[in-house]
């Protein structure tokens, strides 16, 4: 999908940079990877890399790319994105996950999303919203951009569309953008576009999100992982923040609060070496629940059908499992 969407916006704005944000993960296919911030992009380069990617700033505030910290910075992350179209030029668009997901769950503060989109409406630059992971019902909207009220030119999005029971990408594009390849080519195909057994899944999975009132399920179950989850940062000093929206959460742990120094760092996973995630994943597990481990944060996203009770099995084997973490810290 995010193939599709770098070609269609250098095909339509007639410019060939893409400014993507360095803490993002947005595919493992040629373009995908280049665009893609963390890690697996080392692997592909730099021979793998596509031209035209530029890395920007991500917005973290718990830790913060530019090293200031919110609402003091007024955001300085959005306007440096400004500043790189400014002074790159030939910009077609940027993409970003609205809320990034297996790099930590990064909620932008309210101002980020539509502050981007305007200074890249300004400027003639297209916003692509990679909603893979952020998107149906994940956090409690439809898509993560409805909670800004903020509408991208190119929306891109796989996993939860067929509630991942089928294997399928979809890029959604505004109508000026649909109307434009409607009078130009547009040459992108697979074998299996547009597949009927991938289509069907789609609409069986909006029905199920409707009839079984999901979205608004994911916001009142999240609250109550929201709340265990910050209860369980009260209790295990490994734990540096929670921060999450719907049921979308990530845990991240750290040797000491109060320098934010993380258990283990991107390098540390690139090459293979034993995490102290990997170690607490592996104890939840042995609890028969399954967490997402990276780097130095882990993933809490159950299904959007989870049950209080399941929730607080869940929560009880984190809480034992962090014991693990708890027990490599900083003396
Ligand atoms: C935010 C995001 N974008 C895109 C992708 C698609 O990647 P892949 O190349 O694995 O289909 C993923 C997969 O996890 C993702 O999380």
């Amino acid at each position: 999908a995010n193939e599709a969407a770098f070609k269609m916006a250098r095909l339509y704005t007639g410019k060939h940079k893409i400014i993507a944000r360095y803490t993002s993960y947005h595919g493992s296919t040629a373009g995908s990877v280049a665009a893609t911030g963390d890690f697996r992009r080392w692997f592909i380069e730099p021979a793998g890399k596509i031209p035209g990617v530029v890395f920007g700033p991500e917005v973290n505030c718990y830790r913060c790319p530019l090293g200031r910290s919110y609402p003091e910075c007024g955001v300085a992350c959005a306007d440096y994105l400004a500043y790189m179209i400014d002074h790159e030029e030939n910009v077609a668009a940027v993409i970003v996950e609205p809320i990034v997901g297996t790099n930590g769950v990064l909620i932008p503060p309210a101002e980020y999303l539509p502050r981007i989109a305007e200074i890249a409406r300004k400027r003639g630059v297209l916003l692509i919203a990679d909603e893979v992971m952020s998107g149906w019902g994940r956090t409690g909207k439809w898509f993560a951009v409805d909670h800004w009220g903020v509408v991208p030119d190119i929306l891109t999005t796989a996993k939860g569309v067929t509630n991942a029971a089928a294997p399928l990408g979809v890029v959604a594009t505004s109508r000026a953008i649909a109307d434009y390849f409607d009078d130009n080519m547009f040459a992108h195909g697979h074998t299996y576009e547009a597949h009927p057994l991938t289509l069907a899944p789609v609409i069986a999975a909006i029905d199920e999100y409707r009839r079984l009132d999901l979205l608004n399920r994911s916001t009142k179950m999240g609250a109550i992982v929201g709340e265990k989850l910050r209860a369980l940062k009260e209790k295990h000093p490994s734990i540096g923040d929670v921060r999450g929206l719907g049921l979308f959460w990530a845990v991240e742990l750290v040797k000491d609060r109060a320098t934010k120094e993380p258990f283990n760092v991107p390098q540390d996973k690139a090459a293979r070496r034993p995490l102290v995630v990997d170690a607490v994943v592996a104890e939840a597990a042995k609890r028969g629940v399954s967490l997402m481990g990276w780097v130095s944060h882990l993933l809490v996203a159950p299904p959007l059908i989870i049950s209080e009770a399941e929730i607080d099995e869940g929560i009880a084997a984190l809480d034992a499992a962090l014991d693990v973490a708890d027990q490599k810290l900083s003396a």
